[in-house]
């Protein structure tokens, strides 16, 4: 046999296979006409993918029309062209169902639009500004209708139903439903970076880790939308899954569902109970950043009403302390600052909040400084970026504290109690005024 061609690896999408790129029966109006990436092993630069990942796009077929559900990144445009039209002439495609529109699902848009122009294009009320945004100056020659929750598009004998669920990754997404044979595709949402040709869940190996892992990174940060999406969706007659990454879940459909139930209950709710929560961490240099630390949570603990949490950056290892972060109602972070700058360990918590959903949350800053003290704005200025809000402007100290400057730690911390009790009148600092 000839050796591949590039051309062939990105038609096939797996290069050690050999297979045509033909569409695969998902039902008898449904195909499969994603592409295989078996050699990604990064995916939005955060995402490790071990054995690579797919894009799922669909057809489907009803008496008065075919729909595409989605398309695939752009380098697979000639895989994913060649499965549609396997599936369907261009001239019976009515409508594209655009579920979400990272480049990852809408690479093959514009391809998929020269060849099919006539079609509707179907996308969510945000969806609009990213597909205006894709398709740039020719956006208005196109068709193009914004849906909601409960609106429906016909293809004749079969229905598509489409569910609004925002930041199921970004704030674009949805969800459709093809109501008569209880199909949903849901995109981002129950998908994983897995990539396996045998595509259904009852035929590939195994996807746990990667399922769990793509909740941790995709849909963790948002878990407030994925619980209004889950109450959505749950009512629905559910057969299959289909979503546009990794296995369509087509055995036991609804344990995915309830799983996904489980990863977005708070864990640690029974140990806090009623009261809030309140962690202090802190890094210090020659122990006046400790004291600051050990006075604010002195403060903080006077209020029956918070449970706080004092923790040294110092053992280095901070990943642990994200899932508290998570279900935390309050942070302060004590830093010294070293070189005009935070310290390492406190920046690498700051980035690993990127996984959760930080904003609302209560955030303060201190710490002691030698010459310049920029670390406290800093952190403060992280903060506003992760949408938490700071309610007392962060406490410097030059070098160690005296008595009266730890009486007025104390009393940072009683503040940010009562501001997490509610005792005191709401507030929030304007940042222009942080420095
Ligand atoms: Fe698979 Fe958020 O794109």
């Amino acid at each position: 046999m000839p050796p591949l061609t590039t051309s062939d690896r990105q038609a096939l999408g797996n290069p050690r296979s050999t297979a045509s790129p033909l569409p695969v029966s998902v039902t008898d109006r449904v195909q499969w006409i994603g592409a295989l990436d078996p050699q990604l092993r990064n995916f939005d630069i955060i995402l490790r993918t071990a054995n690579g990942t797919s894009y799922n796009a669909y057809a489907v077929r009803g008496s008065n029309g075919v729909a595409v559900i989605d398309t695939v990144k752009q380098e697979f445009t000639e895989a994913f062209l060649a499965r549609l039209e396997a599936a369907a002439g261009y001239d019976e495609i009515t409508t594209l169902v655009l579920n979400h529109l990272e480049p990852d699902h809408t690479g093959a848009v514009p391809e998929l639009l020269e060849r099919a122009p006539h079609v509707e294009i179907c996308v969510s009320p945000r969806g609009v500004q990213v597909l205006r945004a894709l398709l740039k100056d020719r956006f208005d020659e196109y068709s193009v209708r914004v849906v909601r929750t409960g609106d429906t598009i016909s293809l004749g004998d079969r229905t598509l139903r489409f569910l609004t669920t925002p930041y199921v990754h970004w704030p674009d997404t949805q969800c459709t439903y093809l109501e008569e044979q209880d199909l949903l595709f849901t995109c981002d949402l129950f998908g994983c970076h897995f990539c396996d040709e045998r595509l259904f869940n009852d035929q590939v190996g195994d996807f746990r880790f990667s399922f769990e892992y793509y909740f941790e990174h995709i849909m963790r940060p948002f878990k407030r939308y994925v619980i209004e999406a889950l109450d959505l969706i749950e009512p629905l007659d559910i057969a299959m899954i289909a979503p546009s990454h990794g296995p369509i879940l087509r055995s036991h459909p609804r344990e995915y569902i309830t799983h996904y139930r489980r990863l977005v209950k708070k864990r640690l709710a029974s140990e806090v109970g009623e009261q809030k929560s309140l962690l202090i961490f802190y890094v210090s240099a020659y122990g006046a950043t400790a004291q600051m630390a050990y006075a604010v949570y002195a403060g903080a603990a006077e209020n029956a009403g918070v449970r706080v949490s004092l923790f040294d950056l110092q053992v280095g290892e901070v990943t642990p302390f994200v899932d508290l972060i998570e279900e935390a109602d309050g942070l302060a972070f004590g830093t010294p600052t070293i070189n005009g700058d935070a310290v390492k360990t406190v920046w690498d918590l700051l980035a690993g909040l990127v996984d959760i959903d930080t904003k609302g949350k209560l955030g303060a800053a201190f710490g002691s400084y030698g010459w310049t003290g920029e670390a406290v704005a800093m952190v403060e200025a992280r903060m506003q970026g992760l949408k938490m809000r700071v309610p007392e402007k962060g406490l410097k100290i030059k070098l160690h504290p005296t008595e009266e400057e730890l009486e007025c730690c104390r009393d940072f911390g009683r503040r940010l109690a009562a501001q997490l009790t509610g005792t005191a009148e709401p507030r929030e600092i304007d940042f222009a005024d942080l420095t």
